[in-house]
């Protein structure tokens, strides 16, 4: 695990834009897993931005999505599909055929997990993979006390994940998380885990110098070398202190 600390949010964005703009300049065919919320929405921003001012093909580019709310409608504005589309996917205009991405609405969810396994299994590669690292360690919806070795599973979601900004205090409809597995996330060539603000300045310190343990899922970045982590000052806090 590799550790930077950025001054400020948008420093820290500016330099995970990098790392996604360098990833597609030296493979067009890269395939992307993208975690929504609120800490990478900048760097997808810029990301975007520099791919079409630079005129960098994506024609060949995947994205996966990590994760979805199910039981929302996938338009509805909470969803993490409704996110990567406002994004990624429409301005850069790509095709259905380069998202593989959980529906959020699956008659039966274990069935649209073993769907998603599928498809990412018949990928060459996963090249990169962005995480936000959840307030309560959290990754994707790998939630705390579940278990470390997972492919792309339904994850009943925590108190806490449930009370995310992203559902803007309206998780009624929401009855179970879909995310990829620990296992598929550790199999990405480069994972870049973010965190952002005072609000996770506790967990990081758990995450990054505490036990190595399901009970805090972010704490497998610790093992795994090809993982970078980006902090700004704030998250970093007690990490540094
Ligand atoms: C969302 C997701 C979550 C978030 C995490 C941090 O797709 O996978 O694990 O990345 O909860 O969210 P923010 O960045 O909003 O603090």
């Amino acid at each position: 695990m590799r550790l930077q600390i950025f001054d400020n949010h948008e420093t820290l964005s500016r330099a995970t834009a990098d790392i996604l703009l360098r990833t597609v300049r030296e493979n067009p065919r890269s395939s992307i897993i993208i975690a929504t919320g609120s800490t990478p929405t900048l760097a997808y921003q810029l990301w975007v931005q520099d791919l079409l001012r630079q005129d960098i093909p994506t024609d060949e580019l995947m994205i996966i999505k990590l994760d979805e709310w199910g039981g929302l409608p996938m338009d509805h504005p909470s969803t993490c599909e409704t996110y990567i589309q406002k994004h990624i996917i429409q301005p850069l205009s790509l095709r259905p055929d380069q998202v593989i991405s959980f529906t959020s609405v699956a008659a039966d969810p274990a069935a649209e997990c073993d769907r998603v396994y599928r498809a990412i299994s018949a990928l060459p590669s996963i090249d990169c993979c962005v995480l936000g690292i959840g307030k309560n360690g959290h990754l994707g919806f790998n939630e705390p006390n579940t278990t470390w070795s997972t492919v792309p599973h339904v994850a009943k979601l925590s108190i806490t994940s449930l009370g995310h900004a992203m559902l803007q205090g309206d998780s009624r409809d929401v009855q179970y998380g879909l995310t990829l597995g620990l296992d598929t996330i550790s199999i990405a060539k480069s994972i870049l885990a973010l965190a952002s603000g005072s609000e996770k300045t506790a967990i990081v310190e758990q995450a990054l110098r505490g036990p190595v343990t399901p009970q805090c899922p972010a704490s497998i970045l610790q093992t795994l070398p090809q993982s970078i982590v980006y902090l700004d000052t704030k998250a970093a806090e007690r990490i540094t202190s």
